[in-house]
């Protein structure tokens, strides 16, 4: 393998070639990376017709001892429906009657932690409550408070924090009395007191994104983004503000409700926090069964555009003092949307395309538009600064398709990649290793590209293991674990890629076919490094010959490393029981220089980072 680091042939990557996708898919927003430990904590998962269904609260105690309903008494008008529960017995056994909700498949409550609890309640009464955190169905209680109120008869707000005296994966969370009486309840939020800089992100999972370095996020997700039906789309309007105003919605594509608490405030707040740029990708007017006719679109135009306008603009417009109210007088840079997802075949997307096209040019020629319709065979059929390729299929389709940008036209817009994953279900399983290899060769193919295709990211991103309604995902969890998949270990050899500059390579091998490889040079700090990526995507071992040309500087052999991701076999993945199995292995490279022998093991991803 022959690498030529000569500045003449090198080519810088953009800076923007890898990022994130996240999507309100498989639970990853709510009861994932959102901390909310309460589900429809607003009581209205059930819809508007009073009385509803209140899943998954349920009633501690029988029925003759207490009975619960929703009713249309919220003080919110925007999320109406409030509870109201009504117990019978005077001196009701402490803890045995009242409600409780067991969050998103249990909450993880953890010993020594502080929990912030915020809800509204109104009663005729004085009220005795008692707010607890329980294990093992309410056997055991492992934090509680009282609340005692004779100022109640409006809705009042109730804030405190409950300590945890142990640990729990699956708890619950309870609000009993024993007191005769009626009591109204809405809007209960329970928030572990340690989110990441208190912005409601769960740590570890915030964490995992950000060893990826990632230079983009996309949100809030594909089809989420366009709903069954476009009453079921998402709404930036309806998700900002104070949480207790969020009326929630229902994702029919994905088929869960969600309160909004994770909304494009927090979207934004979101890609700030992992220092990566925010692309907003908007509902063109357009679902999977209803579109909105273009003649019509005008307010569905104006609502994009204060969106926009409330990102970027001043602390003093109209929308941008809503950001500032929330926290955030900063604006957000935001420099790029996508007029809708998977949407370029429908009916009225060209016009619609258009009409949201024209009028963003024009208030922000600054922004990149990015179009559903996929130009990389043929041109379009409208104007765009990048266009949206999603590609999901089997190993060797995806890892053949490492070729397919070297033929696409030079000429105008540039590719975002912005889903891409080997999701055929024996390839890939739960996420296998095979998959990320063949993922990881079709990666290696567009840093060569990257003169065209300018943006990539992996889809889906996570999943909560009790709800896999896509598979597989890079990052797997539940309410207290998580790992990556090796997908999610694939992409951390491409986490300097973004920015670096590429270096031609040629390989003369007779297993050429089964191998790809590229050769990146980027600084850390002031140290040089010179990486050389190759995925053996065969059942041979090959013995290769290195030879880079052109180096400036010798290679520092004591700081040379070489990284590999493989596993006996190909179909391995990682578990909660194993999370390690297939993950990137490093190790010192005694025999790094210009000119050195490599071994590919057979299905494996390697690196070889020679510092220079
Ligand atoms: O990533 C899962 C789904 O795949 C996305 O919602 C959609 O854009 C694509 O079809």
């Amino acid at each position: 393998l022959e690498v030529n680091t000569s500045w003449v042939v090198a080519r810088k990557i953009p800076q923007t070639l890898f990022g994130l996708f996240f999507e309100e898919i498989n639970h990853a927003g709510a009861g994932g990376i959102w901390a909310e430990l309460v589900s429809n904590r607003g009581f209205e998962a059930g819809g508007l017709n009073t009385p509803s269904n209140i899943d998954p609260w349920s009633i501690i105690g029988d029925e003759s001892s207490i009975y619960v309903q929703t009713e249309r008494a919220s003080c919110f008008s925007k999320n109406i429906i409030a509870l109201r529960m009504e117990v019978h017995c005077d001196e009701c056994p402490a803890g045995s009657v009242g409600i409780y909700n067991p969050g998103f498949w249990g909450m993880n409550i953890e010993e020594g932690k502080t929990y912030n609890l915020l809800m509204y309640i109104r009663s005729m009464e004085p009220v005795e409550l008692t707010a607890s955190l329980t294990c093992f169905d309410g056997l055991q209680n492992i934090a509680s408070a009282d609340i005692v109120d004779n100022n109640v008869s409006d809705w009042r707000k109730i804030e405190l924090q409950l300590f945890a005296r142990g640990t729990c994966r699956t708890s619950r969370f309870e609000l009993t009395t024993s007191k005769r009486g009626v009591i109204w309840i809405d809007q209960v939020s329970l928030m572990p007191s340690d989110t990441y800089k208190g912005h409601g992100f769960r740590k570890e999972l915030i964490h995992m994104l950000m060893d990826l370095r990632p230079k983009f996020l996309r949100f809030p997700g594909g089809c989420f983004v366009e709903g069954e039906w476009l009453r079921n789309a998402f709404r930036w309007r309806e998700t900002i503000g104070p949480w207790e105003e969020r009326p929630g919605h229902y994702g029919d594509v994905w088929k869960y409700w969600t309160d909004d608490g994770l909304g494009y405030y927090e979207f934004l707040q979101l890609a700030e926090d992992l220092g990566a740029e925010p692309i907003w990708v908007f509902n063109a007017g357009i679902s999977h069964n209803d579109e909105v006719d273009t003649t019509t679109l005008a307010p569905f135009v104006e609502d994009v555009l204060n969106s926009i306008e409330f990102a970027r603009g001043s602390s003093e417009s109209t929308w941008g003092s809503i950001r500032a109210a929330m926290g955030h007088s900063k604006r957000f840079p935001l420099k790029y949307v996508a007029i809708g997802n998977e949407d370029c075949e429908k009916q009225l997307y060209q016009g619609n395309y258009l009409m949201f096209y024209n009028a963003i040019r024009e208030a922000y020629p600054d922004i990149q538009i990015i179009s559903n319709c996929d130009g990389s065979s043929k041109p379009l059929h409208h104007p765009a600064d990048l266009y949206d390729f999603h590609v999901y299929s089997n190993a060797t389709f995806i890892f053949l398709m490492k070729d397919k940008f070297t033929r696409t036209s030079r000429k105008g817009p540039k590719v975002f990649v912005s889903e891409y994953a080997v999701n055929d279900a024996t390839d890939a399983g739960n996420g296998s290793l095979l998959a990320s290899l063949a993922e990881a060769g079709f990666l290696i193919g567009l840093e060569k590209n990257s003169d065209i295709v300018h943006m990539a990211s992996y889809a889906p991103l996570f999943v909560n293991d009790n709800d896999r309604s896509w598979n597989p995902d890079a990052i797997v969890f539940n309410s207290w674990q998580q790992y990556g998949t090796p997908s999610y270990w694939m992409q951390t050899f491409f986490r300097e890629s973004s920015g670096s500059v590429i270096h031609p390579v040629r390989i003369t091998s007779s297993y050429s076919s089964s191998l790809e490889a590229s050769a990146i040079t980027w600084k850390d700090n002031e140290d040089m490094f010179l990486r050389i990526k190759i995925v053996n995507f065969g059942s041979h071992t090959v013995n290769l010959t290195i030879s880079a040309t052109g180096l400036q500087a010798g290679v520092d052999t004591a700081r040379s490393t070489v990284t590999v991701l493989t596993s006996s076999d190909l179909l391995d993945e990682n578990s909660f029981s194993d999370p390690n199995k297939v993950v990137p292995v490093r190790s010192g490279l005694p025999g790094a220089a210009e000119k050195m022998q490599a071994l590919l093991v057979p299905y494996s991803l390697t690196s070889f980072d020679l510092a220079l």
